[in-house]
């Protein structure tokens, strides 16, 4: 394939400029596969970046305790130079397990590990199928004039957002408008007045759901997080609560969504992977989750890693304190990793090592939660609906304008032939 030149370099290291619509997310990460394992990025606001797009270095560079996730180790925000209206500045500046490290990091992560369990996570089963039946027996009131119905919107997205909801005491009513502003926080094209008007929106909300439920507590994992706070302040402090209490709510829904619509996409546009996966067993479900995450990663880029002193990867210079992005989806494709055929979206290929959840310390937590979710609603529309097909060209499908998202904004479909 040839792919387009770099938009520049800088001291001989290729410069790409990400696309905050997100308008071709693999083609800008073969873009940057093709580049090399180091790849300077531009990002909305002119900020520059950093992304290592070779799957093992990569592997290394998240594992590695040289590299902080502590936004206050950026040299560009120590320097005043992103404003509170970036774009990106709500998956960047937060105060939660994501950006913390070493000993600060396993203290917020084990507060939520200690009651989010993997048993916690198997009990939610009979819930999911219910929520999941639910959703599908309402889809046909949901079609559109011309008998199309948004499967992102009516089916993809409410799964998890019920699921994740319901875990963490958010009331029904909150939740229409929790959604917009959750979608906010991945969004890469927003105006500043919108940024900042989301955020202090979002802590409001998050701040009345908090107070809900140390008024009246519940079996949620808000009350939990609230008495471990009770019981110690020094656990956890109401800013990391909040912290927390958005990190989950958003990690726990935009991402699944991603995952549910785009395993649905990919078997709608590969018809001979999908006459696979209908005869197959839930092992074979499993393989079309584990195949999406690698092919079609629900996260396409993640912010950001600092380095704490100057370090080297595959021969390129990173000065401390600058800002590196892990590129989820293009690491998904890169070839020394899962072969020549890394392009295709194959069920039955033998899966090897994918970094969708990512790998080290910050290990996406709600993977088993994820793939639980994934395993019962995808093969359920396809059980319950056998003759879907999608109701528009796949190449008008229009992205989820984000950098960090990558799935499409609807997914009409037709239920019946
Ligand atoms: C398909 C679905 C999902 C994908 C693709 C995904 C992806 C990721 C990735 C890539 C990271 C690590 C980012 C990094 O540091 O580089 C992460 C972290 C995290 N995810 Fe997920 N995630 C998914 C679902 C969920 C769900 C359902 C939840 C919550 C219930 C969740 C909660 C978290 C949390 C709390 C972290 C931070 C962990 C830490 O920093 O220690 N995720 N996720």
């Amino acid at each position: 394939m040839t792919l387009p030149a770099a938009a520049s370099s800088e001291a001989g290291v290729p410069v790409v400029t990400l696309d905050p619509h997100g308008g071709d997310h693999h083609g800008e990460a073969a873009r940057l596969r093709e580049l090399g394992p180091v790849v300077r990025i531009q990002l909305p606001g002119d900020v520059m970046a950093w992304s290592v797009t070779d799957h093992a270095l990569l592997t290394e560079m998240i594992a590695d305790p040289r590299f902080s996730k502590d936004w206050r180790n950026w040299n560009a925000i120590l320097r005043g130079e992103i404003s509170d209206g970036w774009p990106l500045v709500g998956m960047v500046k937060v105060t939660n397990m994501v950006t913390a490290d070493g000993q600060e990091h396993r203290r917020l992560r084990k507060l939520v590990t200690q009651t989010f369990t993997p048993r916690r996570v198997q009990e939610l089963r009979p819930r999911i199928e219910r929520i999941v039946t639910e959703l599908l027996d309402a889809l046909p009131s949901h079609a559109d004039a011309d008998g199309s119905v948004d499967l992102r919107r009516h089916f993809a997205h409410p799964v998890p957002m019920r699921v994740i909801c319901e875990l963490f005491g958010v009331p029904e009513h909150e939740q229409p408008r929790l959604k917009e502003l959750m979608d906010n926080i991945f969004r890469s094209d927003l105006g500043p007045a919108e940024v900042m008007a989301s955020q202090v929106e979002q802590y409001q909300l998050l701040a009345r759901v908090v107070d809900n439920c140390r008024r009246d507590p519940g079996p949620d994992l808000t009350s939990a997080l609230i008495a471990a706070r009770e019981e110690d302040p020094d656990a956890l402090s109401e800013e990391e609560l909040v912290g927390t209490l958005l990190l989950m709510l958003a990690a726990g829904q935009e991402t699944t969504l991603g995952l549910i619509t785009n395993a649905v996409r990919a078997l709608l546009t590969h018809p001979e992977q999908r006459a696979v996966a209908e005869r197959g067993d839930e092992t074979v479900w499993a393989n079309v989750v584990e195949e999406t995450l690698r092919w079609d990663a629900p996260i396409g880029n993640f912010p950001f890693r600092y380095p704490l002193e100057d370090v080297e990867i595959a021969g390129v210079r990173i000065p401390k304190g600058e800002a590196i992005m892990a590129p989820y989806s293009a690491v998904g494709r890169d070839r020394a990793q899962h072969g020549q055929t890394a392009d295709e979206f194959d069920i039955t290929r033998e899966q090897r090592k994918h970094l969708a959840f990512s790998h080290g310390p910050h290990f996406c937590l709600g993977a088993p939660l994820a793939r639980l979710e994934a395993a019962l609603a995808i093969p359920a529309v396809f059980k319950r609906y056998p003759e879907l097909t999608l109701a528009v060209d796949p190449a008008e499908l229009i992205p989820v304008p984000s950098l960090f998202s990558n799935s499409s904004a609807t997914l009409p479909v037709r239920l019946e032939a």
